[in-house]
């Protein structure tokens, strides 16, 4: 199922990125947003993931990123996070973009991580900026607030908001630059996170989709594998680590 010619491409490459989105914690347990299944079939995100809605109803939207990450909290990282921790320690170069806001590839142990989205467990005022990245504030008010009276948000991008421009930069330059891209459980339709894989591609890179089905992405990858990340991702390592052994 994993190419020759994927494996050699990792074995020569001076610098790996890889772009991963809810598709990969799935078998940790975390819900997707889209497919049948997917939060945004359930939950509106105009009433749950804007500055307005937030505005509108603070207590609503806390009670729905605390019931998020309590079911976070209780799940651990997954095969397909701890390949990405083994890649990163097999290439000289390595960056994986997330556009996750559930912190299991840094509880996996991967180290080059760059948040498109921001991160759940961090939280900042939206009157003077403090931050208050203590995970439990928020589950111990209905809806926290700043020693200046401003109220706590959560650290992740909503829609109709900008990127962090530093973690933007970042991504686009390891995009730019990378000999191989992995494209890894995400829908690809929402932007600019979807550009990456494009970015990449037009750079010169070998473009490769893990998912478990085709997406908006598909047609223009070098290759598209159609399986679970939890179990590609390990075989990938593995078929890399004896390519690598048989160099030396
Ligand atoms: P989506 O829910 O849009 O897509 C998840 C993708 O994962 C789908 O293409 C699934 O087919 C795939 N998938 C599911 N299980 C998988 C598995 N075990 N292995 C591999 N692939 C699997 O999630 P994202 O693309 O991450 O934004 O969504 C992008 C953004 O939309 C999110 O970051 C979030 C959301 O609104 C913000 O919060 C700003």
């Amino acid at each position: 199922m994993i190419s020759e010619k994927l494996v050699q491409k990792l074995k020569n490459a001076k610098s790996v990125a890889v772009l991963t989105g809810a598709g990969i914690s799935a078998e940790s347990g975390v819900p997707t947003f889209r497919g049948s299944e997917g939060l945004w079939k359930k939950f509106k995100p105009e009433e749950l993931a804007t500055f307005d809605a937030f505005i509108r109803n603070p207590e609503l939207v806390w009670e729905w990123y605390n019931y998020r990450r309590k079911l976070i909290q209780e799940v651990k990282p997954n095969p397909g996070h701890y390949a990405l921790v083994e890649l990163e320690n097999l290439v000289p170069n390595f960056t994986l973009i997330t556009q996750n806001v559930d912190n299991l590839h840094r509880r996996a142990g991967s180290r080059n991580i760059v948040e498109l989205h921001g991160n759940i467990e961090k939280n900042y005022c939206i009157k003077c900026g403090k931050r208050y990245d203590d995970v439990n504030l928020a589950l111990e008010m209905k809806v926290p607030k700043c020693d200046c009276g401003g109220l706590i948000r959560p650290d992740v991008v909503w829609f109709g908001e900008l990127l962090p421009v530093d973690q933007w930069e970042k991504a686009e330059e390891a995009a730019s630059n990378c000999d191989v891209f992995f494209s890894i459980g995400t829908s690809g339709v929402v932007y600019p996170a979807a550009s990456l894989p494009q970015i990449a591609k037009r750079n010169g890179a070998y473009t490769v989709e893990i998912n478990i089905e085709r997406t908006d992405l598909s047609w223009f990858m070098d290759e598209v594998i159609i399986g679970k990340s939890g179990e590609i991702l390990p075989e990938i390592v593995k078929k890399l680590k004896e390519a690598l052994a048989q160099k030396s």
